[in-house]
């Protein structure tokens, strides 16, 4: 049995569905009514959250396995990383395939992913098998464009000529579904990109032809970037991801290996993920 935390969300969508399609048997954890919302027959819904051990203790018995993804705030705050990975443990969990971020590789100081770095910590020491994710970022980040390019057909956005690999959240599924199944894997890092270099400005034009329609691009300052991402996230976290969005070392925009390398084919560029979504933007 696996158990999937954040199955409502990005990665955890696809990675239900991928886990059932192949027949396993699945728990799908969220703090809301997440079958309400659909998906795959066979998978059983539990209400909690990685935000708190006991909420998360009754959906792990029985699991040999737990997919452990840090949605919104927990990235912030919550629970201590040890106390939760000590809980999985002595639930009886075997292997655990955490979401952490290219960041915490390539910016080992930065106060920004001092949490994930505390909850990759936390894994290496659990003595369970491990597989740490480390994604750059993703191509559902533009979901933040939906609603201007709905109701404008406009993309506000820093930073517009600066390119990075932009990684699909279905392929970083499809890795941890991997991880999660298969031996091979265990004490792994692996870096999840993208297969190419794309801007913002780059992605609006790519959103623009799937749409068939002009979508236009005004660039915001770091300022005025810096505002708006206050407004749903601490300081430290707003600088260190502006500070990756508009000065990447050169580690950052790097095309990595471990998506092919896991999933015996390229990794999908963004193109893919906007027609799989269009109707967010049309
Ligand atoms: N976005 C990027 O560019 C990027 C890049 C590198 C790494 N990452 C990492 O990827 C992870 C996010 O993955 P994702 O996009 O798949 O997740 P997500 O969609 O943001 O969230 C997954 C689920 O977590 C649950 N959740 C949200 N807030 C919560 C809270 N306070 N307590 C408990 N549960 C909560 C929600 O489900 P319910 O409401 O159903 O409970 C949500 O659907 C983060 O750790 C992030 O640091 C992101």
């Amino acid at each position: 049995m696996i158990v999937v935390t954040g199955a409502t969300g990005n990665i955890g969508r696809v990675l239900v569905e991928l886990l059932a399609g192949a027949g396993e048997e699945v728990v799908a954890v969220s703090r809301g009514n997440g079958a309400a919302g659909g998906g795959p027959a066979g998978v059983r819904w539990v209400r909690g959250g990685a935000g708190d051990a006991g909420s998360l203790r009754p959906a792990l018995d029985g699991a040999h396995a737990l997919f452990l993804v840090l949605g919104g705030e927990l990235n912030f705050r919550g629970e201590a990383p040890d106390r939760l990975v000590k809980a999985v443990g002595d639930a009886g969990v075997e292997r655990i395939v955490l979401v952490s971020s290219q960041v915490a590789g390539t910016r080992p100081d930065a106060s920004s992913h001092d949490r994930l770095r505390e909850f990759e910590s936390a894994v290496r020491a659990s003595g369970r098998e491990f597989t740490v994710l480390r994604p750059a970022g993703f191509a559902s980040n533009a979901f933040a464009w939906a609603g201007s390019v709905r109701a404008r057909r406009t993309v506000h956005a820093p930073f517009g000529e600066v390119a990075l690999p932009v990684v699909d959240p279905a392929d970083i599924a499809a890795v941890a579904a991997a991880a999660l199944r298969e031996d091979g894997h265990a004490g792994r890092v692996y870096e999840l990109t993208g297969p190419e270099l794309i801007s913002p400005r780059r992605q609006t034009e790519v959103i623009s032809a799937a749409l068939g329609e002009e979508v236009e691009f005004v660039e915001l300052s770091r300022a005025e970037a810096h505002a708006g991402m206050a407004r749903f996230m601490p300081e430290r976290v707003v600088t260190g991801t502006l500070d990756v969005l508009g000065a990447p070392l050169p580690a950052e925009q790097r095309i990595g290996p471990d998506v092919e390398a896991v999933l015996h084919r390229p990794a999908a560029p963004f193109s893919a993920w906007v027609e799989r979504h269009l109707p967010a933007f049309a």
